[in-house]
């Protein structure tokens, strides 16, 4: 499908082999769109704003950090976080899940960055980004982009902001400088040469922005299906890690925080009968590929066992299923996300049964899509 623009052709890819094709053997020939580039004035030269040759340098020197050993050895700092929020809640009380959410994945992501509670700095540094995030958006949505040297009216709080952030991520890397954590992405960055200081705050940067509200929206939304299916939740109670995983698989097929994403075409290449040519966008929109019975039947519909490893039932189709997109560039944490949302499921559930109050509205475009205003669910006792 093509999308009608004055200067240039965007094309839409929801089928899931025009999806793979393009993502994991064109991935050389694409780089990201244009909103990326917007960020490289917050992040830098971080992991999501790179391409080529530094990217994959980057990628490869970080990839450790992402290994199922650290996700592991993390494990029970994620646990002791997540039991720590279950102890503050009561039965009977009727909670925002999602703004819990916000507070839990905030939490998490900065002891994971720095392997220390870090929390005393972590709204400073939310508001901060929040502000720089807003300015790129507005930014974004101007018909031509601001000169570099924009006026300063406009930029003051921006610069004033950014140096907050980036000077508190700093002064903690700095603290952390000794840790002998062999999973801290902090210390490995620091015993490497590859890596300036500049580039160990765009990295960690990097990290917290694309860690932090993405899994909390995927975490909202998943409490509002679940909320509302007393059945799902008896079954999740009793099952193993298997269901668990199942339940976060399909609610991010539902919601992916993610909805759209997209690449700017570098080289030619031909998918079928499309001739792609540099300067062509292409749009890739999880939310409905995911949502084509095509790939998944009755596709509306909230079913877990479509993820449950069956033998001889086939997984969903490459390119068919991609809430962390897909190929060489897709999401280093997303094992990561999926363990902190099957904690918290878990944990959740093993003591309290939830009942939804109020779901939300809309999706509301934060970082990511998330549950907007909120997730409002009681509280109550297990049977
Ligand atoms: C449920 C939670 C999450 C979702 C749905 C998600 C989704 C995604 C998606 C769709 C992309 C690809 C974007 C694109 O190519 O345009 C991506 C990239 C990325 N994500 Fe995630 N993400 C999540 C959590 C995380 C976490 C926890 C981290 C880090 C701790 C993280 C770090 C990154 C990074 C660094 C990239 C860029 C990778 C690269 O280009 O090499 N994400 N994510």
């Amino acid at each position: 499908m093509i999308l009608p623009h004055p200067s240039r052709r965007i094309w839409l890819f929801l089928d899931h082999e025009a999806i793979a094709t393009t993502l994991v053997q064109h991935n050389d020939k694409l780089k990201k769109s244009f909103d990326y580039q917007l960020l490289t004035d917050i992040l830098g030269d971080g992991l999501i704003t790179t391409e080529g040759a530094v990217w994959e340098e980057d990628r490869s020197r970080l990839q450790p950090a992402f290994k199922p050993a650290a996700n592991a050895a993390f494990l029970p700092i994620m646990q002791k976080r997540i039991d720590a929020y279950m102890d503050t809640l009561k039965v009977g009380e009727e909670r925002d899940l999602y703004q819990d959410s916000l507070a839990i994945t905030l939490g998490v992501i900065g002891e994971r960055m720095f392997y220390r509670n870090v929390d005393e700095h972590m709204q400073r540094i939310v508001t901060a980004l929040a502000h720089c995030l807003g300015s790129i958006t507005v930014r974004g949505a101007l018909p031509v982009d601001l000169p570099k040297r924009y006026p300063k009216i406009f930029a003051r709080r921006f610069v004033r902001e950014l140096a907050t952030l980036r000077g508190i991520i700093a002064e903690l890397m700095d603290e952390r400088r000794g840790s002998t954590e062999p999973f801290d992405m902090n210390a490995m960055m620091q015993k490497d040469p590859a890596f300036s200081r500049e580039r160990m705050v765009n990295h960690l940067l990097t990290m917290f922005s694309a860690g932090y509200e993405t899994t909390a929206s995927a975490l909202g939304w998943m409490w509002m299906l679940v909320a509302e299916r007393p059945a799902l939740q008896e079954l999740v109670r009793g099952a193993d890690d298997s269901v668990l995983r199942a339940v976060c698989d399909e609610s991010l097929r539902l919601y992916p925080s993610l909805p759209t994403f997209g690449r700017e075409v570098t080289a030619p290449f031909q998918i079928d009968d499309i001739a792609l040519v540099p300067g062509d966008s292409i749009g890739y929109c999880p939310y409905a590929t995911h949502r084509l019975e095509a790939h998944f039947h009755d596709p509306d519909r909230f079913d877990h066992t479509r993820f449950l490893r069956v033998e001889g039932k086939p997984p969903p189709k490459k390119g068919s299923y991609l809430p962390f997109a897909l190929g060489q560039r897709a999401c280093i944490g997303a094992s990561f996300a999926l363990t902190e949302m099957q904690l918290v499921l878990g944990s959740m559930l093993k003591r309290f049964r939830l009942e939804l109050v109020d779901p939300p509205e809309r999706a509301a475009l934060r970082v990511s899509y998330a549950p907007h205003p909120g997730v409002i669910v009681k509280l109550l006792p297990t049977a």
